[in-house]
C-alpha cells in the first residue's frame, strides 16, 4: 500500500490481471444536438489513461451520458468507437446496461478485452442518490456484482453524486480509484497548498441547480470572495432581482429564480452581474444593456463593458477559478466573452483554476492552456470539492479502504 495515498486504494494494490474489473468512468460528453454526435472528446481519452493499465484483465467500462429528457441523453456506442481509437485496441459495445444480454457479454470477455456497457442512466436507478449502504442493495450492484470481481472509481467528475456505480461497491468488491482521479487528487492537493485570497470566481454554463447549490457552498466555504455570473446562471440572478423580464425557458424556472433571490439578498455584495449581454439579431451579434433585453433565450454571451469590469476583478484577485463557459463560445460571433475571460484568468498572477470539458476545449483553441496553474476534466465536482463538501466517491474510497486494506497486495491478499 502507498502510504502518499492514505486511504484510498489503486490499481498498484491488486493483482488484477486475469480478472473481471468494472471501470466506473466518466465520458459524459458534449453532445451537438443537431447531428447528436460527441463534440469534444476530452474526457473518453482521459478515460484511456487507466484502461490502458488493465492491459491483463477483462474490463468492463461505465459511465453516464446526459440527462433523462436532454438532447445529450444518448447511448454509449459513438464512444465506444472513439475509445477504440484512443487505446489503439478493439472495444466492444453492449447496448445493455445490467440485463441478461450485459451480464452475458461481460461473462464471455477474455482476458485483454473491453466492453463498454450502455448510458448508466438508462438505468433508471442510476438518475438517484443513495447511500452506500442503499447503493449496494439496488438491482444494479448485485446484478454486476454476480459478474465482477474489482470496481475501479475513474470519474472524478461524478465524485459528487451518490449514484449506485459510485458508492455502491465499496463493501461488496474490493473499490479503488482509477489513474485520473488519482491525478486530479494530486493536482488538487498541490493548488490548495497555494490558493490565497482574494477568490474570485466566474461561473457560467447551463447546469442552473449546481450552479446554485455551488455558490452557496463556495461562500460558504470561504472560497468566494467574489462571484463573477456570466451563461444561464447570470440570467436567472438578473430575472431574481428584476433587471431582465422574460421567460429563460428553464425546468422549474420559478424556483431558480426564487432559490437566486433568496441567494442573492443574503450575500449580494459577493455577486457581479453583467451590465451589457449580446443576442443574435438578423444572424448578426449585437450587444445590449441588460435593461433592453427583450427575450432573454437571445442572449447568447457577455458584453464588452461586462468583460472589462470581470477582467479588472481577474487581474486583482489571489485565486481566479473559471466554472462553465460565459457564452456560446462554439459560435465565433459569440465567443468574445469566453475567450477574454480566459485570456485574462491565463495572463493572471494569481493561482488558476478552470474547470469543465468545454472550458478545456477553449484553452485549447486560444494555446493557453498550458498557462493555466490547474485545468480539471470536472465541473460540479471540482466545484464542491473546492467548496469543502463531502464527496461520495472518496467516501465509498474510504469505506472500500477500511473494508478491503486487508486483501490488498503486500497484506496476504489478492
Ligand atoms: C459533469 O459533466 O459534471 C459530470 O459528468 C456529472 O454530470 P451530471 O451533472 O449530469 O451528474
Amino acid at each position: 500500500m502507498s502510504s502518499a495515498n492514505a486511504n484510498v486504494l489503486t490499481l498498484d494494490d491488486f493483482d488484477l490481471e486475469g480478472k473481471t474489473v468494472f471501470v466506473r468512468a466518466d465520458m459524459n460528453s458534449s453532445i451537438d444536438p443537431r447531428t447528436g454526435k460527441i463534440m469534444d472528446n476530452s474526457r473518453i481519452a482521459e478515460a484511456a489513461v487507466t484502461l490502458r493499465d488493465l492491459a491483463r484483465s477483462k474490463v468492463v467500462v461505465a459511465s453516464h451520458q446526459g440527462r433523462v429528457g436532454g438532447h445529450d441523453y444518448v447511448s454509449l456506442e459513438q464512444h465506444a468507437r472513439i475509445l477504440e481509437e484512443y487505446l489503439g485496441r478493439p472495444v466492444k459495445f453492449v447496448d445493455d446496461v445490467m440485463g441478461r444480454a450485459a451480464l452475458q457479454e461481460i461473462r464471455s470477455l477474455s482476458d485483454g478485452e473491453v466492453l463498454v456497457l450502455d448510458n448508466l442512466r438508462f438505468a433508471a436507478e442510476e438518475n438517484f442518490e443513495f447511500t452506500i449502504d442503499e447503493a449496494m442493495r439496488t438491482h444494479f450492484v448485485r446484478r454486476l456484482s454476480s459478474v465482477i470481481d474489482f470496481c475501479v472509481l475513474d470519474a472524478f467528475p461524478t465524485a459528487h453524486r451518490a449514484h449506485p456505480s459510485i458508492v455502491g461497491f465499496a463493501k461488496v468488491k474490493p473499490t479503488m480509484a482509477g489513474r485520473l482521479v488519482m491525478k486530479e487528487l494530486k493536482s488538487l492537493r498541490k493548488i490548495q497548498s497555494v490558493m490565497k485570497a482574494p477568490f474570485v470566481t466566474v461561473l457560467g454554463g447551463a447546469k442552473v441547480r449546481d450552479r446554485l447549490e455551488a455558490m452557496e457552498a463556495l461562500i460558504q466555504g470561504g472560497k468566494a470572495d467574489k462571484i463573477l455570473l456570466t451563461g444561464l446562471i447570470a440570467l436567472v440572478f438578473l430575472k431574481a432581482v428584476g433587471k431582465i423580464k422574460g421567460k429563460l425557458n428553464l425546468q422549474n424556472e420559478e424556483q431558480m429564480v426564487e432559490k437566486a433571490r433568496t441567494i442573492y439578498q443574503k450575500y449580494d455584495e459577493k455577486f457581479e452581474l453583467p451590465e451589457d449581454l449580446a443576442v443574435e439579431r438578423n444572424g448578426e451579434r449585437v450587444e445590449l444593456p441588460v435593461s433592453s433585453i427583450e427575450d432573454p433565450t437571445q442572449v447568447r454571451d457577455i458584453g464588452s463593458a461586462t468583460v472589462r469590469r470581470y477582467v479588472r476583478l481577474i487581474k486583482s484577485a489571489g485565486t481566479v477559478f473559471v466554472s462553465g463557459p460565459p457564452g456560446v463560445f462554439e459560435d465565433d460571433r459569440f465567443s468574445y466573452g469566453t475567450y477574454e475571460i480566459l485570456q485574462a484568468t491565463a495572463s493572471s498572477l494569481g493561482i488558476t483554476i478552470v474547470s469543465g470539458g468545454h472550458l478545456n476545449a477553449a484553452l485549447q483553441k486560444l494555446g493557453v492552456k498550458d498557462w493555466i496553474d490547474y485545468v480539471s476534466t470536472a465541473g460540479g465536482a471540482l466545484v464542491m470539492y473546492l467548496a469543502g463538501k463531502k464527496m461520495p466517491m472518496f467516501e465509498a474510497l474510504a469505506v472500500s479502504y477500511e473494508t478491503w486494506s486487508n486483501v490488498a497486495k503486500g497484506r496476504g491478499g489478492a
